[in-house]
């Protein structure tokens, strides 16, 4: 068999460790040929390809990043000489051209959706799970989530020794884009003080008095690890209306204003993290400073869990491709890897449930969560 691979949407630690996974599986174990295109679904629709023999397999577990390159360019909506073109059947005709037998995808939540819309025009696709946001369905985890979380983590612990020193709050500000988990995650290991995520929208107030009882208690430092898309009750009320406004859009043109003042509040709550510090330092006395610790998340050698699970999904979906079942992503669950399929992870978001046992710890810890 003859199997083309891809990687689209953020990159992320354990991307090469699933490249080779993948490879060594499908040449040594099933005898199949591997090329790779070239920065995720651009590269399928351009033709753009690179041959993967064993040979280009070695040395790449450690690697950050991705050999082939990612974008986060879409099949149907892709902008070439500055027109949105479907290139679809483009792709299509690249696969067929390349005389292939399936497409692995390696992608996150955003990119479930391109590969499901491949698989609907005719290609054979095995979809494996990537991103440090943690927000793909029907997963428990995907590769990058561990080792993201880790360097947030050491970044909090640093992060605690300038706060102590200089009697400051300081506000971590972590990426997720639009779920809690990895501030959930690091701010738990790190031990921040307070943590704030999407799904609790916070009251600067509650924050203030976590920080005042730390003062009272003789610690005039705190560390808050603040996620991207955490907002205060206020705006995230702004927000949850412009969302709706966008799912009750009755016209094309309707939802097009309603995507751009969603767009527009987005973007107007962007320095959310910013004005926090301005509210606190009010509120509290203390020096507040930002911190935005940004891409260093998502850059760098994937920790040993992440190896671990990049070589486990790239190996199952080996099998699977030589088994002839696509259409699937393999999903984490608990100790095993497992195909699940495409049309139940495309378009869905995995948030944190407000019952889930890292919220629990974290109140029972005594961490604010700004509620
Ligand atoms: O999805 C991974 C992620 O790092 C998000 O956490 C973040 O919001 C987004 O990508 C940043 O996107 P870009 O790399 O396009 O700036």
């Amino acid at each position: 068999m003859r199997v083309g691979i891809l990687t689209a949407g953020g990159d992320s630690p354990g991307l090469n460790a699933a490249i080779r996974g993948f490879g060594k599986a499908a040449i040594g174990a099933y005898g199949m040929e591997v090329i790779g295109f070239r920065d995720g679904f651009t590269g399928l629709a351009q033709g753009r390809v690179v041959d993967l023999p064993m040979a280009a397999l070695s040395g790449i577990l450690t690697v950050g990043g991705t050999i082939l390159g990612t974008s986060r360019d879409k099949l149907h909506k892709m902008s070439i000489d500055a027109q949105v073109r479907d290139m679809t059947a483009q792709a299509v005709a690249n696969v067929k051209a390349n005389r292939l037998d399936a497409v692995v995808i390696l992608g996150g939540a955003g990119t479930a959706k391109n590969a499901k819309l491949l698989m609907d025009a005719g290609v054979n696709v095995v979809m494996l799970p990537k991103t440090i946001d943690n927000d793909i369905v029907c997963t428990d985890t995907s590769f990058g989530f561990a080792t993201a979380m880790g360097v947030a983590t050491e970044a909090i612990d640093r992060l605690h020794s300038t706060a102590h020193s200089h009697h400051r709050v300081i506000l971590a500000e972590l990426m997720g884009h639009r779920v809690g988990w990895l501030t959930l995650g690091a701010g738990i290991s790190g031990g921040a003080d307070v943590i704030l995520i999407p799904e609790i929208p916070y009251d600067v107030a509650n924050v203030a008095t976590t920080v005042h009882s730390r003062i009272e208690r003789g610690s005039a430092f705190s560390v808050i690890a603040v996620a991207e898309g955490a907002r205060d009750q206020q705006d995230s009320a702004e927000y949850a209306e412009a969302q709706a406004l966008v799912r009750s859009a009755g016209s094309s043109a309707e939802r097009r204003n309603a995507k751009a003042h969603l767009a527009a509040v987005e973007s107007a709550q962007r320095e959310h993290t910013f004005k926090l510090a301005r509210e606190l330092e009010r509120a509290t006395g203390l020096e507040t400073r930002v911190s935005i610790l940004g891409y260093v998340q998502r850059g760098g050698s994937p920790g040993a869990t992440d190896r671990m699970l990049a070589t486990r999904v790239g190996a199952a979906a080996a099998k699977l491709v030589s088994s002839g079942v696509f259409g699937v992503m393999t999903a984490v669950h608990g100790a095993d890897v497992v195909p699940v399929p495409l049309s139940e992870v495309a378009g869905k978001t995995k948030t944190v449930p407000i019952n889930h046992d890292w919220i629990t710890t974290a109140r029972m810890v005594g961490t604010g969560l700004g509620d």
